[in-house]
């Protein structure tokens, strides 16, 4: 996963996010969230699954690190392949069960308890959804339907017609979030770091900061990813050309 080692920023988006991911595991329900390309929704659902974590532990090896953060994590983070069949979303999913609990177990790892079969995943997000074929997707819902744990699908804007057209899955849906890009004052919050990161600070009273910051937002549109990509073009020319400001 290419996660360009950005540092993850709380953003309101993501407590959101954060609260539709609970409301559907409280209440067991389908979820979609849907938004369009960059905003931050499959960085939102591993910081909120602590997926990067998880999947770091080598379940084989005792010499695996020792997690306790990990101990009360329910939620399974699972990324559609571009080519799925229902045979391959059973082993991905049970796949996904393995390392929780995996990852459960590391976190007791001083307590010496047995690693259980028993199954304590309450959520599954599903990134990329809107690659599930037909199949695969009745696939999904029949494993929501036995297991006990809420389900969300993530996917671009137009996920939620896609899914309505498939009355026994959309039936279930209890929820339906959309991931908008940043807002004005919170890409302050976002560009403040930026500048920070390039060992700048970033004044609002002075003319040409303000200027400039106009210009990353206008270009931007909130977009995280776009904002990343900026910075990395700006953090080099700035190099190249010995600069030590930022300017429109
Ligand atoms: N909360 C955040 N803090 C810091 N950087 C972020 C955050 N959210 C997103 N980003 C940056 O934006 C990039 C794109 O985010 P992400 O991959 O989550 O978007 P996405 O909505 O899943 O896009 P797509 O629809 O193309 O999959 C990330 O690689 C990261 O650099
Ligand atoms: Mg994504």
């Amino acid at each position: 996963m290419k996660t360009n080692n950005t540092d993850f920023l709380v953003t309101k988006e993501y407590r959101f996010f954060e609260e539709f991911c609970e409301a559907c595991k409280r209440d067991k329900y389908i979820g979609i969230c849907f938004g369009p390309p960059g905003v931050g929704k499959t960085l939102s659902a591993r910081h909120y699954s602590k997926w990067n974590e998880i999947e770091a532990i080598d379940p084989f090896s005792e010499s695996s690190k020792y997690w306790p953060e990990l101990a009360d994590r329910k939620t399974v983070f699972y990324t559609a392949p571009v080519s799925n069949t229902p045979k391959k979303i059973d082993d991905n999913l049970n796949d996904g069960f393995f390392k929780l609990r995996a990852a459960v177990y590391y976190s007791n790892k001083f307590k010496e308890n047995e690693m259980g079969e028993e199954n304590s995943c309450e959520l599954v997000i599903v990134d990329e959804a809107d690659r599930l074929t037909l199949s695969s997707l009745e696939h999904l819902r029949d494993r929501y339907d036995q297991g006990n744990f809420g389900l969300i699908v993530i996917g671009m804007p137009g996920i939620e017609k896609k899914m309505s057209r498939y009355p026994q899955f959309y039936s279930r849906v209890g929820f339906s979030h959309p991931y908008n890009p940043l807002s004005e004052e919170e890409m302050e919050f976002v560009l403040q770091h930026h500048w920070e990161k390039l060992g700048l600070s970033l004044s609002l009273e002075d003319f040409t900061d303000k200027e400039a910051m106009a210009s990353v937002i206008r270009v931007t549109a909130g977009n995280f990813r776009l904002v990343n990509r900026l910075f990395s073009q700006i953090q080099r020319i700035m190099k190249v050309n010995t600069l030590s400001s930022i300017t429109k």
